[in-house]
């Protein structure tokens, strides 16, 4: 949370009460009083985070299986973005990224392929909010037409361009959301998945202001008995369209399984038996999509 006050106390022999305003010192992408940047402890700068539980208040619940938690957003937009900008999450899901937007005065566009959840997470806002707040689409994030919608919806908040991005895609398969043709959850090999994903990725970085931040939240996957990376694959192709690496954070993943507990035994012993490791991590992955100089490697 940012410091309540950015007066400082002098301690001056004619006048030890003097209060001075120091002016506020503030990149262009966050709120950040970086005059008062120790008052900041809540903010998450290394790259290992581990959460105890997930937040269960201030509009969250675990009413979908693969949702963020949403600590995740509030440590994101704290960090890369300001009061009033708008966040467009391109894998909307059950909104969390909406939610917490709202909860920070951020503004938010939700792009989600299922219908079913869009009229569901619709409800958890208000009319009003739904227009000023948080607009959903339902749509095929992976179409290059879907970002006229967006752009639409962006006219009408008063603004041309997304000043953040979040895309929490379906790690590949591991939870089918949908049997439509066009979920990245259904492709029929990972390969397709890869290729959707960078379409997704790449409506996003047109959408995304320039000098702006996006983050990937993602997690591997075990297939046919080997580690499949889709962390770092994704991460490559957003690379590919131009997004510049500025940190890969891995995340503990407590707080997303819903059953794991009871099976841990069973999980265990087949990773003894198998000769691999039970996944307890993810990553968020955090890009800018800057003109940096070209790293030439020998
Ligand atoms: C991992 S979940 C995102 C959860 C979300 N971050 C939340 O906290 O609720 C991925 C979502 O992407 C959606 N999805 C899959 N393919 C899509 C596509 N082509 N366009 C838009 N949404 C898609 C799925 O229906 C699913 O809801």
């Amino acid at each position: 949370m940012p410091p309540k006050d950015n007066t400082k106390k002098i301690n001056n022999k004619s006048n030890s009460n003097l209060q001075v305003v120091k002016p506020l010192k503030t990149k262009p992408y966050n709120d950040i009083d970086l005059n008062n940047w120790k008052l900041y402890e809540n903010i998450k700068t290394g790259t290992w985070w581990e959460f105890s539980s997930r937040e269960k208040k201030n509009g969250h619940s675990y009413d979908y299986h693969g949702n963020y938690i949403p600590q995740i957003a509030t440590q994101l937009f704290e960090r890369y973005t300001k009061k009033n900008d708008i966040v467009l999450d391109l894998f909307f899901g059950s909104g969390t990224s909406g939610i917490e937007a709202k909860n920070m005065n951020r503004r938010c566009i939700g792009v989600e392929l299922k219908k079913e959840m869009v009229d569901y997470v619709s409800n958890k806002f208000s009319p009003k909010e739904l227009v000023v707040d948080v607009n959903i689409i339902q749509g095929d994030s992976a179409n290059p037409k879907i970002k006229d919608k967006i752009l639409d919806r962006l006219q009408i908040m008063g603004s041309s361009s997304a000043q953040f991005l979040i895309l929490h895609p379906p790690y590949d398969d591991i939870i089918k959301f949908s049997d439509k043709k066009e979920d990245l959850s259904n492709c029929a090999t990972t390969e397709e998945f890869y290729e959707l994903f960078k379409k997704v990725a790449k409506n996003g970085y047109d959408l995304l202001e320039q000098n702006r931040f996006a983050a990937l939240i993602i997690g591997d996957k075990y297939a046919n008995s080997r580690y499949i990376c889709l962390g770092f694959e994704c991460q490559k192709r957003m690379e590919e369209l131009g997004f510049v690496t500025k940190a890969v954070i891995v995340k503990n993943i407590t707080g997303n399984e819903k059953a794991k507990g009871k099976t841990a035994n069973l999980w265990r012993y087949r990773a003894l038996a198998g000769g691999f490791n039970i996944f307890e991590h993810e990553y968020i992955m955090i890009f800018q999509k800057t003109k940096l100089k070209k790293v030439k490697i020998n």
